[in-house]
């Protein structure tokens, strides 16, 4: 089957371009086993960037093992607490292999003790992990003692752990929010042998998360930020991935329309080089852009969706960054140009930031979040 050098979903292998210098901060902060959120606009490659991490930190060294739970599906503690038993089973059974029986019936034994039970698989290979639950707050210390057991599983063991836990800005919405992020941080702040990466797609619910004074993780993890991949290391991607496909480079005046028309904004540079890496031929700068066209038409219902949520002022602004972006939103030029008094554009402006809508670049200058958009006010 032909490599898939632009998927939709998690980047992986020979699709994951670059982020060297993330993967080893990311690397040195597991190493350390200290916690890390990772913090971006939708769609910027956290969980590609936690994944690829994840699957070379565990393939590096012996007895190192990666886990990933999803709280997307958590709408209650009993879910929440569900999902971690799970990992902790899947960690379990790696680290526990039903080698030394008498091991596994003190592991049982230990686990009975804080409320959990283990059993074998049918495969009789692989043990298996079942708590219970007598009501809310059984299921609330579940959580924080199953994990610090994981933990004192894994220093008797000699094995290491990764835990990604993803979609956890979920947790923020449970009526008991505080108390599951409390049990949480009471387990992993004590942690020696396991090291989480949180992360999720709803950044501001996140942030929040991370860095209100009055919750249970204010200062408990390293904040790491992802930005947009540098130009330099897309134009290999893409000149590795033409290679593959044509075995021949691409021109490089259609790697800079690609990378120009999409902002270098990850999904959307996968969106449109799936499409160009589908052609007999390598593209052109006219299919290029008839392709981002098309792409951009695919897109208008939801932008529309999108605009129509926005105040007048805020689409106001939002429409000037589309048609050209700008450094100084407080400058004379730019109230000119969008036509507004200083104080509502400041507080448009502010909203559309918290919202993800508009991003700075490195230089400065601050633009509309989605490529699609100046397009869509072209027509
Ligand atoms: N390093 C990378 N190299 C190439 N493509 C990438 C990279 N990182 C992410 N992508 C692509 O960008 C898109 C978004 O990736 P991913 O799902 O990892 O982002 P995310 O930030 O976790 O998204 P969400 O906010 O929805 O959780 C996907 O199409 C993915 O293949
Ligand atoms: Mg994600």
């Amino acid at each position: 089957m032909a490599k898939n050098f632009f998927p939709l979903a998690i980047a992986k292998g020979s699709a994951f371009c670059n982020r060297h210098d993330e993967q080893k901060q990311l690397l040195d902060h597991i190493n350390k086993h200290a916690h890390v959120v990772l913090i971006a606009p939708r769609r910027y490659g956290k969980s590609s960037l936690s994944s690829q991490v994840a699957e070379r930190w565990a393939s590096d060294k012996q007895k190192r093992l990666a886990i990933r739970i999803s709280m997307l599906s958590a709408w209650n503690v009993d879910i929440v607490s569900d999902k971690i038993i799970e990992g902790v089973g899947q960690a379990l059974s790696k680290m526990c292999p039903l080698v030394n029986m008498d091991e596994i019936k003190k592991l049982a034994s230990s686990l009975n003790q804080i409320g959990f039970s283990l059993s074998l698989s049918l495969d009789g290979f692989t043990v298996g992990l079942s708590g219970t639950r007598k009501d809310n707050t059984s299921t609330l210390i579940s959580i924080s003692k199953i994990l610090s057991k994981l933990d004192e599983v894994a220093a008797n063991t000699g094995w290491k752990v990764m835990l990604e836990i993803d979609e956890f800005q979920e947790i923020s919405r449970l009526d008991e929010n505080h108390a599951v992020e409390a049990e949480i941080r009471e387990a992993v702040q004590y942690t020696d042998n396991i090291a989480c990466v949180f992360l999720g797609s709803n950044r501001q619910m996140l942030e929040a998360m991370f860095s209100d004074k009055t919750r249970p993780f204010y200062h408990m993890c390293h904040i790491m930020r992802i930005h947009r991949i540098e130009p330099v290391h897309y134009h290999l991607h893409l000149e590795e991935a033409a290679k593959a496909q044509w075995g021949k480079t691409l021109n490089v005046q259609v790697i800079e329309l690609i990378l120009n028309l999409t902002e270098r904004h990850p999904y959307y540079v996968n969106k449109l080089c799936s499409e160009l890496w589908r052609m007999e031929r390598t593209p052109n700068l006219d299919t290029t852009r008839s392709c981002w066209l098309s792409i951009a038409q695919e897109e208008e219902s939801s932008i529309v969706a999108m605009m129509t949520a926005l105040s007048l002022t805020q689409k106001a602004v939002i429409s000037a960054l589309a048609f050209s972006p700008e450094k100084l939103l407080g400058s004379k030029q730019f109230l000119d140009r969008v036509g507004l008094a200083s104080s509502t554009a400041r507080t448009a402006i502010k909203q559309l930031k918290k919202d993800d809508m508009v991003y700075q670049d490195h230089e400065g200058f601050w633009h509309a979040m989605n490529p699609c958009l100046l397009v869509c006010l072209q027509k």
